[in-house]
């Protein structure tokens, strides 16, 4: 649908026929979904508290959200909301370089953050960690650049996969080691704007394949 800024019909509530449209269309996606892992209820409640724990510990600091791209983009929007601080904002993106060195920890840097992090307070926001191999790589990298402080807030951290120690100061859930969807993680550049985390029915996979 082609929006028209500052355009009065781009203003209000959209249409009956295509607010259908749409939710009939987001019903279907909610289909692909086998289990709700992690409502939006849990999710929500567990981002106030530890908003509320970071808007204690970094009282009085000069506080930077670094984000890894592109999933951790909804938590930290939200986490962002209910910190009660001046903050600013940068992102990383990266991708790992394939299996052959992945069991390295070696990642492509595809976005670097936009400014210095000398003497600032980093926190990096992540939404999943699984092997670890992403965080470890990216901490590393960090530190090299000399912040006054760097600690990590992910959203959930897979149980006993990690290949690597890791020390992350704030972790809203563990989660199975299974493959989800939803809250910025996605299936084929899918699925990241559901408000909850959940696994995908097989045959979703399958259709992909087919
Ligand atoms: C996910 C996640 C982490 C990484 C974790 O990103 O956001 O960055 O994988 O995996 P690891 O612990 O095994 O290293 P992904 O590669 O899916 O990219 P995306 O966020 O752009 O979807």
């Amino acid at each position: 649908m082609e929006t028209h800024v500052g355009h009065e019909r781009s203003v209000g509530t959209p249409s009956h026929a295509s607010f259908h449209r749409l939710s009939s269309q987001m019903e279907a996606h909610q289909n692909d979904i086998e289990q709700v892992l992690i409502t939006e209820e849990q999710i929500q409640q567990k981002i106030a508290e530890v908003g509320e724990q970071l808007s204690a510990d970094y009282e009085g600091r000069d506080l930077l959200l670094v984000g890894v791209l592109k999933g951790a983009f909804v938590f930290m929007a939200d986490l962002s909301r209910h910190v009660r601080l001046p903050m600013e904002f940068d992102f990383m993106a990266v991708s790992s370089y394939g299996a052959a060195t992945q069991t390295s920890g070696v990642v492509r840097i595809l976005k670097d953050l936009d400014h210095e992090i000398l003497g600032r307070h980093v926190l990096l926001v992540e939404d999943i960690v699984d092997s670890g191999l992403t965080l470890s790589y990216l901490l590393k990298n960090l530190r090299t650049r000399r912040p006054a402080s760097l600690e990590v807030c992910a959203l959930m951290q897979k149980t006993g996969v990690q290949q690597v120690p890791l020390d992350i100061k704030y972790r809203l859930f563990e989660i199975p080691s299974v493959f989800v969807v939803g809250y910025g993680l996605d299936y084929g550049e899918r699925f990241r704007n559901l408000p909850f985390v959940g696994t995908l029915r097989p045959e979703v996979y399958r259709d992909a394949v087919s």
